[in-house]
C-alpha cells in the first residue's frame, strides 16, 4: 500500500514520499539502498575532494556500483556545485556530474538504477540540462524563495527547500522550514521537498499540509541500524545530543551545522575566530574541514572531529531500521492526514 503517492512519487517511480538526502562527504552506498529498497529514494553522496579528482571520481562509481548492487529500485546521486569566491565553479563539480553520467553510459545496470541527480550549495547553470539530457531527474536543493524561483525557470524537475534548522551546510539566509516551504510551494508549480527538521511522521504530514510533496531527511537516516559504515561513536554522539548541543559554523560552501565541540569550536561563524584553522590558507582551511569531517565519520572522533547533524538530532533517542521506519512513517503520515481531516470536517460548514 502507498498511501501518500503523489506526483512526486510517480515522477521519480517510488512507493513513499520520503528522501534520504545526500550525506557527503560520505560513504552512503549500503544507507540509499536501504532506503530505496523500503520504498524511499536513496542518496548516493560526493565521496569527498581528494587532491586528484580522478581518485575522486573512482571512489564516487565504486559508491554507485556497490548500491546498484545492493537494490534493484531506483536511487539518487547528489553533486554539490561548490562555488569559489569569485562565483566560478569548482572543479569537483564538473568531474563529478561527467562521471556519473560516463557511469550510466557504461553500465546499463546503473542507468536503470541512477534516475536522479541532485545538485546543491550553488546554482547549477549548464548542468541542470546535461543532466537532463542524461536521461536523470534533475532535483535542486534551494534556502530561498528567490532561488526555487530560478531552478525551476531554468528547468529544474524538482526543488528540495533547504531550513536553517538542517544538518550540514545549511542556507545562508537563515530562513527555517517553517517559513520557507509554504513561501516556495505558493511560488514554484513543480514538486518540493522540505529538507531540515523532519524526523517521523508528524513531520511528514506537516510538509504535506504546507504543499510540499514530501522530505527529505539526513540526520534521521544516519541514526539508524542501516548506516553501519559510519563509526558507531558518531551515531551515538547524535543520539546523546539535546536541544542545543548543535551550533552553525563555517563550513566549506558557506554556514554548516554539526554539533558543539572542539572541531566546531574553532570555526564559530558567531565569532568570526576561526582559530588554528585561520591561520591557515582558503585551500588549507577547506581541506582541514573535510578532514575534520571524515575524522568523525570514519575514526569516531567526536571531540576533534567535526560532527554535522541537524537539530533534529536532539529528539531522535533510538536507531530504527529503515525497512519498517519508512512504511511505517508513510502510513502514519497519511492516518495524520485523515484523522486531521475527519475531525475537521464540517467545522467550516454552516450549523
Ligand atoms: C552529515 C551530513 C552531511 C551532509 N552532506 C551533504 C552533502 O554532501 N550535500 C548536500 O546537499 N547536503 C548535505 N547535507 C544535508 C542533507 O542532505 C539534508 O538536507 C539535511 O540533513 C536535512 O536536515 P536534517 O538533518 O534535519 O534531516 C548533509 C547533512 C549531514 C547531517
Amino acid at each position: 500500500m502507498n498511501p501518500l503517492e503523489n506526483r512526486y512519487t510517480r515522477l521519480v517511480g517510488i512507493d513513499h514520499p520520503i528522501v534520504q538526502e545526500g550525506l557527503g562527504p560520505f560513504r552512503t552506498p549500503k544507507l540509499a539502498a536501504a532506503v530505496s529498497n523500503a520504498g524511499g529514494l536513496g542518496t548516493v553522496s560526493m565521496p569527498g575532494f581528494p587532491d586528484d579528482l580522478a581518485d575522486g571520481a573512482k571512489l564516487l562509481r565504486e559508491h554507485l556500483e556497490e548500491c546498484a548492487s545492493l537494490t534493484d529500485r531506483h536511487f539518487a546521486v547528489n553533486i554539490p556545485v561548490g562555488v569559489d569566491g569569485t562565483g566560478e565553479i569548482l572543479g569537483f563539480t564538473d568531474v563529478y556530474i561527467r562521471a556519473v553520467i560516463e557511469a550510466r553510459k557504461a553500465e546499463p545496470e546503473l542507468e536503470k538504477r541512477i534516475t536522479v541527480m541532485t545538485t546543491s550549495a550553488g546554482f547549477f547553470g549548464p548542468y541542470g540540462r546535461m543532466i537532463q539530457d542524461a536521461g536523470m531527474i534533475h532535483q535542486h536543493k534551494v534556502g530561498s524563495t528567490r532561488q526555487a524561483v530560478k531552478a525551476a525557470e531554468a528547468g529544474a524537475d524538482v526543488v528540495i527547500a533547504a531550513g536553517f534548522e538542517m544538518g550540514g551546510h545549511a542556507p545562508s539566509k537563515a530562513v527555517h522550514t517553517y517559513v520557507l516551504v509554504p513561501s516556495i510551494t505558493d511560488a514554484v508549480d513543480i514538486p518540493v521537498l522540505l529538507t531540515g527538521g523532519a524526523r517521523n511522521a508528524k513531520g511528514l504530514a506537516a510538509a504535506l499540509a504546507m504543499g510540499a510533496d514530501g522530505v527529505a531527511m539526513g540526520t534521521r537516516f544516519i541514526t539508524t541500524h542501516d548506516n553501519s559504515d559510519w563509526h558507531p561513536a558518531y551515531l551515538q554522539a547524535l543520539l546523546d545530543a539535546e536541544e542545543g548541543d548543535d551550533v552553525a559554523f563555517n563550513g566549506v560552501y558557506g554556514p554548516c551545522r554539526g554539533l558543539r565541540n572542539e572541531a566546531s569550536q574553532h570555526l564559530l561563524a558567531e565569532s568570526c575566530d576561526l582559530g588554528e584553522a585561520g591561520r591557515m590558507n582558503p585551500v588549507e582551511q577547506i581541506q582541514w574541514k573535510i578532514d575534520r569531517m571524515q575524522a568523525a565519520q570514519t575514526d569516531g572522533d567526536v571531540e576533534g572531529g567535526l560532527v554535522l547533524t541537524g537539530q533534529v538530532a536532539a529528539e531522535i533517542q533510538s536507531l530504527v531500521s529503515v525497512a519498517e521506519f519508512v512504511p511505517q512513517m508513510a502510513q502514519e503520515a497519511a492516518d495524520i492526514l485523515s484523522s486531521l481531516a475527519a475531525r475537521y470536517a464540517g467545522v467550516s460548514q454552516p450549523a
